[in-house]
């Protein structure tokens, strides 16, 4: 199987290091005026209008993010939660106006560069107040483009080979990638972008899921090419990169109506720039067939690591800010004062992250290792720790001040070096590529960003700033190692208070 001849990930992913990889030109430029239009734009389309209704349902943000659903009764989401779900995961948030830019969308989660490469899809069963259909989200105008009427459930199912929780889902939503969207601004490099930006959408989604108690599973596996046709994506410029199929339902799903090719008229994006090494790295990271899925699929189980002298952190904080006003409020922090944070937003911050996510490659658990970097915490020293899940702790690696490291790691930025702590999310890529093969990648990418973007709803439920940010990999491994000797850095969060700034996202 072309998955397991895993040196195309180390091409993929060595190629695209900071700060030398040579896959990444130093000379690319990029200006905020060639930003794209960031929404897909189909031409003659029937369209559904999304009911919108905002207010909070009353689930703190903290219990949204960390609980674990086990729920087995019928769960079939209406129309309104539905849009409440895509609102909440990918619709408009905010907007800004920059000098010289003119007014800019922002999303419900954050997103490397705000270039908003992710799109959503929905396919479902008939549900209260919407017919069986495959369905593209619009969320500049709250609305439903109709890419095919009927159940098409079933070719999702077939896809991802009967999985268990995907057979009784009346509803599904598949993420997508539209690659130029990003790589405009981050060339090859995008495609870790890809699983970054759908992994903090996904953080949103599934606490908002959580909240109305409709129970979700991720299913990365799927042979790719079926997914593309259902949606009618190209493969080329835009390809699904994650399934969500949510609640339950005790209707058998009716036969698949026949899947005629559909060749609808859409712009996913002004421009047609390729990197050639993106789609070789998503090609050699495809399923073909639903056996190659069955074989693929397999949850890795995780090994407690022991450790000596830990510091057992506390318990969460009690804060009952509601998930969705959370939501409504994050922005990515410009700017971080220098100020402390207190040892229990801190123990909060770490236990949600990791929290764990339900999925065909891990259960309940996450594959990510958090390494810390501390600068202001109040009741802990200063210095570098790993945070022992299993216990809750955090095991002390060097004291010391760290800020200018924190700094340098995060791309000499002065967000991580004025944050009052940065998290990196790590993992041991080789042991996942053993068991996952190059689709391993997409997991291990996809998992640290939901952990990461859980990250951003605690730090501001808890009234803190966090900002996303990206690093120089190699130089991230050996300031934690030895500890992290086999580790790869996947995601960086940098968390503090904020300070109030005009400053322009990049
Ligand atoms: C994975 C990730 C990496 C990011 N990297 C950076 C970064 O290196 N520097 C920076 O200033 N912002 C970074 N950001 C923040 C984005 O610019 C920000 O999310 C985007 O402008 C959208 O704004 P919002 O988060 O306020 O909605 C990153 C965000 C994410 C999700």
């Amino acid at each position: 199987m072309r998955n397991y001849e895993v040196e195309a990930t180390w091409h993929y992913h060595n190629g695209t290091k900071h700060p030398n990889g040579m896959l990444l030109s130093r000379f690319h430029m990029y200006h905020p005026s060639q930003r794209p239009t960031p929404y897909k734009i189909y031409k003659n389309i029937s369209q559904i209008i999304l009911p919108i209704e905002k207010n909070p349902i009353g689930v703190s943000t903290l219990d949204a993010i960390s609980t674990n659903l086990d729920i087995k009764d019928e769960t079939v989401p209406n129309l309104q939660t539905l849009s409440r779900i895509l609102y909440f995961s990918a619709g408009i948030t905010k907007k800004i106006k920059f000098q010289g830019l003119g007014e800019m969308d922002f999303r419900a989660a954050s997103c490397t560069g705000a270039l908003y490469h992710i799109e959503v899809y929905v396919v479902c069963s008939d549900i209260a107040g919407l017919d069986a259909g495959v369905y593209h989200f619009d969320p500049k105008d709250m609305k439903l483009d109709v890419i095919r009427r009927g159940d098409y459930r079933g070719k999702i199912l077939d896809s991802a080979a009967n999985e268990s929780f995907t057979k009784h889902a009346p509803v599904m939503l598949v993420f997508t990638d539209v690659f130029a969207r990003n790589s405009i601004k981050y060339q090859s490099r995008e495609y870790r972008h890809a699983f970054w930006d759908s992994g903090t959408i996904l953080a949103n989604t599934l606490a908002i899921t959580t909240a109305h108690k409709i129970p979700s599973k991720i299913i990365t596996g799927f042979v790719d090419s079926q997914i593309g046709h259902l949606l009618g994506v190209d493969m080329v410029q835009e390809v699904p990169l994650v399934i969500l199929p949510l609640g339950i339902t005790n209707q058998e799903m009716p036969p698949t109506p026949d899947l005629i090719d559909i060749n609808l008229e859409a712009i996913s994006s002004d421009y047609e720039i390729e990197y050639p090494e993106i789609n070789a790295m998503h090609d050699s990271s495809c399923l073909l067939n639903n056996t190659e899925v069955s074989a693929w699929r397999n949850e890795m189980v995780i090994e407690p690591k022991s450790q000596s002298q830990l510091i057992q952190l506390e318990k969460k904080i009690n804060c009952n800010e509601p998930i969705e006003q959370t939501i409504i409020k994050r922005g990515s922090t410009r700017k971080f004062s220098l100020e402390s944070i207190t040892f229990e937003q801190l123990s909060t911050i770490l236990s949600c992250a990791t929290s764990g996510i339900n999925s065909d490659f891990v259960n309940n658990e996450t594959l990510s290792d958090l390494y810390v970097i501390v600068n202001a915490v109040d009741g802990l020293d200063s210095g570098s720790y790993y945070y022992v899940k299993e216990k809750n702790s955090l095991e002390l690696l060097r004291k010391g001040n760290f800020r200018h490291t924190s700094g340098n790691l995060g791309l000499n930025q002065d967000l991580p070096y004025d944050a009052s702590m940065t998290i990196f999310f790590m993992t041991d890529l080789k042991k996942i590529l053993e068991q996952f093969g190059n689709r391993g990648y997409r997991a291990a990418q996809l998992d640290s960003a939901i952990a990461g973007g859980k990250a951003y709803l605690a730090s501001y439920a808890l009234g803190l700033g966090a900002t996303g940010l990206t690093f120089y990999d190699d130089a991230v491994t050996s300031f934690f190692s030895p500890h992290a000797t086999d580790k790869e850095a996947m995601f960086l969060i940098a968390i503090g208070k904020k300070e109030k700034t005009n400053q322009i996202s990049s």
